[in-house]
């Protein structure tokens, strides 16, 4: 099973025009899953709460719809994040999986990270494994990685791969995602941007260098900090599915839930 990660560095607002840049990136290489950034084709930093609302899609409108056709041409599943306009009025910071075979799972952010505070709502769908062609895929987005939970959550439901979709301004993700894959014994792909956005008085760095982790710490994938770019790697599930870490202990069973603190 082949999975690509996309890098990009789309334009605040230009949503076609990223859209048009992703999908050219994906051509560039042929795998099985591609996983893009966190709201892929939208921009990162909204100025106000309208500015976000006129750049949100419904799961179901024309704009998703173009990385419907895309999955079926590809005969690949396509995880990618972007700004839900939900049913109920309240916009998400979403990543939605599509299968070429017309399945879509959406996933709403979990942990929000500072002013997306400001714009979203916290995302009320909980944690998502979904089963496509033998591969259990977690959802998680980008601030949701500081909260151990979340990773070990989806290991927990079986995940062998985390699609971890980023815009990532802190340095330290790319190096914890070491801990979290070794932890959990599970593949995490962190897809992040390059570039910066300067939209208000603060000026937002994404640090780039989207890494594919293995289950056993090796970095299948380190892109470069400052490049857009496709990158693809193997994986293999009998490494996510092997939790036996020695003759005696298992990386899930071995937890004492008794000790740990709920709050
Ligand atoms: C983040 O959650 N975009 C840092």
């Amino acid at each position: 099973m082949k999975v690509a990660m996309v890098q990009n560095n789309p334009v605040f607002g230009e949503k076609n025009e990223n859209i048009k840049e992703l999908f050219k990136l994906m051509e560039r290489g042929s795998a099985d899953i591609y996983i893009l950034q966190e709201l892929a084709y939208t921009g990162y930093q909204f100025r106000s709460k309208s500015e976000l609302q006129e750049l949100s899609d419904t799961a179901d409108n024309e704009t998703i719809l173009k990385f419907k056709e895309k999955a079926v041409q590809k005969n690949s599943c396509i995880i990618f994040g972007f700004s839900e306009m939900g049913g109920d009025g309240k916009i998400y910071n979403s990543s939605m999986l599509v299968t070429p075979e017309g399945k879509t799972v959406i996933y709403r952010k979990t942990h929000l990270f500072y002013k997306e505070n400001l714009f979203f709502t916290p995302g009320n769908s909980g944690f998502i494994v979904h089963e496509w062609r033998g591969i259990k895929i977690g959802l998680a987005i980008c601030f949701d990685w500081f909260f151990s939970e979340s990773f070990r959550t989806l290991a927990l439901m079986g995940a062998d791969i985390i699609a971890h979709c980023s815009n990532l301004v802190m340095p330290y993700c790319q190096t914890a995602d070491y801990a979290r894959a070794i932890e959990n014994r599970i593949y995490i792909a962190t897809v992040n941007r390059i570039g910066a956005e300067e939209r208000t008085d603060e000026k937002l760095t994404f640090t780039g260098q989207s890494v594919l982790v293995s289950p056993k710490g090796d970095y299948l994938i380190k892109a470069p900090v400052d490049e857009t770019g496709i990158f693809i790697h193997e994986i293999d599930t009998t490494l996510s599915r092997n939790k036996q870490l020695n003759e005696f202990n298992h990386v899930l069973n071995d937890r004492r839930d008794l000790f740990y603190k709920k709050g």
